[in-house]
This record gives C-alpha cells, sequence and structure tokens, in this order.
C-alpha cells in the first residue's frame, strides 16, 4: 500500500505535490469515490482516476511520430513492409505501442501512437469529431465549385461526407496540379483520397500535417518524440467533447 499521492506521481501523471493539489480540489477518484484526504493509502488493485484520466498500472506513454512514406501503420506486416512502430522499438521505446488510427502506406505526417487504449478509443470514435488536417497534392487544375463541394460534402460509397474546410494553396498550370489544404472531422478508409476521387482529382500526394493540435514541426520523416503531459490532457479534452466551441482552451486555427 502506497500514499495516493504518490502513486499518482510515480505513473508519470504529475508531481507529487501537484497530485496532493489534485486530491485536496476534489479531482482524484479511488474506485469511483471522491477523495480529499491526503493521508489515504492506495494498492495495486485500486482503480484512480486523476481529472477524469484513469490512471493504469503499466504506464502509459504517447508519442506522436513524422511517419515516413512507404511504412505500414500497424505494429506488424506478414508483407515484410517496414512498420512504423519499428522506428521507435529501434530508438528504445519498450512498451507496445499502436497507432491511434490509420494513414496509409504511401501517406506521410502526423502519427500518434500510444498503449493507452481509452485515449485511442475515445480519439478514434467518430463522435469525438477530431480535427486532421492534410496537404493534398492533386491531379488537375481544381476550381471553385470543387473547393465547394469538398467543403460542403461529396459522396463516397454512398455517404455524404461531413463539412470541411478547405484552401487552395496553389496551382501548377505546367504539370497540371494543385496544392489543397483540407480539414476533416472524420475518418473513414481512405477518405481523403475518395474525396479527391469525388471531385475527378486524384490524389498524387498525401501529407497530414496536423492532427488535433499537434504536428511534427522539427521532426524529420521517421523521427518521433513524447507527448508532454498537458498535451495528453488536452487531448482527453477534444475527445470527450463534441463540440469545438465548448471545449476549454480549445483554440481555433486561422485557415
Ligand atoms: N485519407 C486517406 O485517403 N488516406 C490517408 O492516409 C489518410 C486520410
Amino acid at each position: 500500500m502506497e500514499r495516493l499521492q504518490k502513486v499518482i506521481a510515480n505513473r508519470g501523471y504529475t508531481s507529487r505535490r501537484k497530485a496532493e493539489q489534485l486530491i485536496l480540489e476534489g479531482k482524484v477518484k479511488v474506485n469511483g469515490v471522491v477523495v480529499k484526504e491526503l493521508g489515504i493509502k492506495v494498492s495495486d488493485k485500486d482503480e484512480i482516476e486523476v481529472e477524469g484520466i484513469p490512471l493504469t498500472k503499466e504506464e502509459k506513454v504517447y508519442y506522436v511520430i513524422n511517419k515516413p512514406r512507404g511504412t505500414i501503420c500497424a505494429v506488424s506486416d506478414d508483407k515484410n513492409r517496414p512498420v512504423v512502430v519499428d522506428f521507435l522499438h529501434k530508438n528504445g521505446v519498450k512498451e507496445r505501442i499502436y497507432p491511434v488510427g490509420r494513414l496509409d502506406y504511401d501517406t506521410s505526417g502526423v502519427l500518434l501512437l500510444t498503449n493507452d487504449g481509452e485515449l485511442t478509443n475515445l480519439l478514434t470514435h467518430p463522435k469525438s469529431q477530431i480535427e486532421k488536417t492534410y496537404l493534398v497534392r492533386c491531379e488537375g487544375i481544381v476550381n471553385n465549385h470543387d473547393l465547394m463541394r469538398l467543403r460542403t460534402g461529396v459522396l463516397i460509397d454512398g455517404y455524404l461526407t461531413q463539412k470541411a474546410k478547405v484552401e487552395l494553396l496553389s496551382v501548377d498550370k505546367k504539370n497540371k496540379s494543385s496544392q489543397v489544404r483540407i480539414t476533416i472531422t472524420e475518418g473513414k478508409y481512405h477518405q481523403v483520397k475518395k474525396m479527391f476521387e469525388a471531385i475527378n482529382h486524384p490524389v498524387k500526394k498525401l501529407r497530414r500535417e496536423r492532427f488535433a493540435f499537434l504536428d511534427v514541426e522539427g521532426l524529420k520523416p521517421g523521427e518521433f518524440r513524447k507527448l508532454k503531459i498537458h498535451e495528453v490532457k488536452q487531448l482527453y479534452v477534444l475527445a470527450r467533447f463534441k463540440e469545438p466551441h465548448k471545449r476549454k482552451g480549445y483554440k481555433i486555427r486561422r485557415y
């Protein structure tokens, strides 16, 4: 048995002093019951929740990687192609982590990896409406009508996509291609590629620039970093509340 504040600190949630403060503020639950005394001791069997985030025995880890093109978004591949978790395991990460959602083999960019099943479920649930921003190089010259269709919704496999934020960044008249930034809140299979197929501008190159507020600035393809605790907390907040304007501390990004 160990003191509650020590267990919270040991599991990497916050410092012992901050844990004491959280307990006094009534933000800690043990087995579903709010605990406000500092003296309480807990065992491995007790379920602890801090600010709504469950603490489990295995330390939870969270990474963001700049996924290189030509890697599989999985923990293993039956065709022996490079898998994204290898980059972390070869560089000292011991935990059994897995990607949150999927990026295609030929898509690069922001990918979250964790061993936190609860956060994964929340973030990948359609209701979470997490914003994912992609940079698209597509065939042909995209016009205003195409942009409007992407914004208001196109039919993919009989499904009407939800509203998207779409911005035309550049057109290359010589190579007959366009660059578009699109932000979607869904995660259907091959969604971006199918949306651009629906407007007859197939995707040539795809990169995820942002997942919620996370980007990979400063990380080369294959490089990764650990998320900061405040970033993990913010992901929990975003995933639990559906309406962006009601999310505490949520900054609306200008496009
Ligand atoms: N949409 C796609 O079509 N592919 C991805 O990898 C991600 C989103």
